[in-house]
């Protein structure tokens, strides 16, 4: 198995070009990285992977934002709207409240489209220009469709997304709308929309920007690069613990490559890779079906239901590149009810970080995982906060306090304050 923190690094072969390639985590067959359009391995069908000649040390890293990182990237530079380099937030209060020895918040939602998104996007829509493909097409509960259509319209491609009837948060339609993508509203969930624009990917209709494509996770990878080194600043340590929320797992299986990739380069020590805790909504939950049942594959889930509709997914595409990356880093996963997730959004906002329902499972899935004792009063834990408040306008009214209505002179004002 190629996917282990301690698998020995294999000699690059024949196909590396630029110094990285492509390797099927599955049979280990590998590809050129540029040669031609391919998202899954050639032989087998199996998750693809990109891999480098020579691995990043923190020493290797200058600049800011994503490309900060472009020595642990397979380019140089990218399609960039400046994303990444979000912040870590100290919480005193909350992490005296849940009870953890440090807590931190990584507010991904602070990135140029609101979404950790923005991370893979600059990546693949570099990759998509290099490839010299000329229509970008994503499935999406939201935040891909927005990423896509405006690292999209930045290139000057055209942009095509699948988005599930009446399940995505308004202000991601907007943004996908207003940044010029053909926006197709499926009568079926996310699941059934990736099933379609994978066929349309397979029959060249478009370039497939989803987190199957394994550039887009290199990406991503930058999400924990950075989280290492912010806690190593602000406490001279690697945190414990990683709290995330999933959905397709691609975080997940992001930020397990990232530590992955530092373990084999000697920059970071096995025993100090962060525990990755993944939390799914109860009504869409797979992924802790199959951590639970220490099962090798997760059982698609047909129905799926939640508020936090970024995460409303039943087939968890990474699921083979998250799976083991959870369980080797001795991390679990947890659901989490729509209400607790309602509570921690609440939770967020009282420390004045607003975000929208999906990332709030993090915070929610810690509070549960500490009140079990799974989570220990000593650790040190980071939550990954995936996307911002006002993609989901709707969500944070509902949550927040109504408006009251008064009249239109101060005495009234006044007269409805002392009620
Ligand atoms: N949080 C937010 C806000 C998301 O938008 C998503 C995924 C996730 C978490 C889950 O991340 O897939 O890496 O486990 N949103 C995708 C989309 C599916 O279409 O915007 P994951």
């Amino acid at each position: 198995m190629s996917l282990s923190l301690s698998a020995e690094r294999r000699e690059p072969p024949a196909e590396a070009a630029d110094g990285a390639w492509l390797e099927c985590i599955e049979c280990g067959d590998t590809f050129a990285p540029f040669d031609a359009v391919r998202y899954t391995c050639d032989d087998c069908d199996g998750l693809l992977e990109v891999r480098y000649t020579d691995l990043p040390s923190f020493d290797d890293f200058s600049g800011d934002g994503v490309w900060r990182y472009n020595t642990a990237l397979p380019l140089e530079s990218g399609v960039t709207i400046q994303e990444g380099s979000t912040p870590l937030y100290r919480v005193p209060r909350l992490e005296e409240d849940v009870g953890v020895e440090a807590l931190r918040i990584k507010h991904e939602g602070m990135n140029p489209t609101g979404s950790f998104k923005d991370r893979g996007m600059t990546v693949g829509v570099a990759v998509a220009r290099e490839l010299g493909v000329d229509r970008l097409a994503c499935a999406s509960t939201g935040n891909t469709s927005a990423a896509l259509a405006a690292y999209g319209s930045r290139a000057g491609m055209q942009t095509l997304v699948l988005l599930p009837a009446g399940k995505v948060a308004a202000g991601k339609v907007a943004q996908a709308s207003l940044h010029g993508a053909r926006i197709l509203e499926v009568d079926g969930n996310f699941d059934a929309c990736l099933d379609i624009v994978q066929d349309l990917a397979a029959r060249g209709e478009a370039y497939l920007l989803n987190s199957l494509n394994p550039f887009r996770l290199e990406g991503q990878k930058t999400i924990g690069l950075e989280i290492l080194e912010a806690c190593l600043d602000d406490y001279d340590a690697v945190p414990d613990r990683i709290v995330l929320p999933v959905g397709n797992a691609g975080n997940t299986a992001a930020l397990y490559k990232a530590f992955r990739e530092l373990v084999q380069s000697g920059a970071l020590a096995l025993e100090d890779v962060p525990k990755l805790t993944g939390v799914q909504a109860e009504g869409a939950a797979p992924m802790v079906e199959a951590v639970e049942n220490d099962a090798d594959e997760v059982r698609r889930w047909d129905e799926v239901e939640t508020r936090a509709t970024a995460i409303r997914i039943g087939n968890p595409v990474n699921a083979p590149k998250a799976l083991p990356g959870i369980r080797e880093t001795g991390g679990t996963a947890v659901s989490v009810t729509d209400e607790e997730i309602t509570d921690a959004q609440r939770d967020l906002a009282g420390e004045g970080i607003g975000v929208e329902p999906a990332s709030a499972a993090s915070l929610a899935g810690l509070r549960k995982l500490r009140a079990e004792g799974v989570v220990e009063s000593d650790e040190r834990v980071v939550c990954l906060t995936t996307g911002h408040l006002l993609k989901d306008p709707d969500a944070a009214a509902a949550a927040g306090n109504d408006p009251e209505p008064v009249p239109a002179e101060t005495e009234g004002v006044l007269e409805h304050l002392q009620r």
